[in-house]
């Protein structure tokens, strides 16, 4: 957690004021594509792990609020650009469990309940620890695959890097004009 989160603190301590994170994940949600993008609303933290765990940093929160972890302005500047780029962006309910093994049909099934819509490794802890270092924060993630059990297939890494082989050109530009529209503002 320390190790992931690393970059995040370094980043904050240079001044940076907001982040956007990517990163790619399964869908659970039935509407949702492999190639589709969707921006994060919320996330559940089912890693097991929490970056603030340890000892307390002097001059930093411990209890941090993640009332509103996915910044709105820095979420609407996603879906401008997605109408600029003509993509239409997906929006859901991000579940981060540790891995590295995929999830079990059951586990999606469990999680679709919990109100989950797509599900990955990475994020959260990043998240967090923005939030701790008081950076606005807006995430988006790749639906690389359909989750286990959904797609009627079994899981590969494969297909996930082929997936995001496919949309990168995509992805470039959404996020091109992202950074556009944030320069603009
Ligand atoms: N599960 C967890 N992490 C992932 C997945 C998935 O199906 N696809 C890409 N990252």
């Amino acid at each position: 957690m320390e190790r992931v989160t690393f970059a995040v603190r370094a980043l904050a301590a240079f001044g940076i004021k907001d982040l956007l994170l990517t990163n790619a994940a399964g869908g659970i949600n039935k509407n949702f594509r492999a190639g589709d993008f969707m921006v994060l609303t919320d996330h559940i933290n089912l890693m097991g792990a929490n970056p603030l765990r340890g000892a307390a940093i002097p001059g930093l929160p411990r209890f941090v609020d993640l009332t509103e972890t996915y910044d709105i302005k820095l979420r609407e500047l996603l879906f401008k650009a997605g109408k600029i780029t003509r993509l239409k962006l997906q929006r859901g309910v991000y579940i981060a469990v540790s891995g590295p093994s995929y999830e079990s049909p059951a586990e999606i099934r469990a999680f679709t309940k919990l109100g989950a819509d797509a599900v990955g490794m990475s994020t959260v802890p990043e998240a967090i620890v923005a939030r701790q270092c008081g950076l606005r924060v807006a995430a988006i993630s790749c639906i690389t695959n359909p989750a286990a059990g959904i797609g009627g297939k079994n899981l590969s890494h494969a297909e996930v890097l082929e997936t995001a082989e496919k949309v990168k050109t995509l992805a470039a530009k959404l996020l091109k004009t992202f950074s556009q529209l944030y320069g603009d503002q």
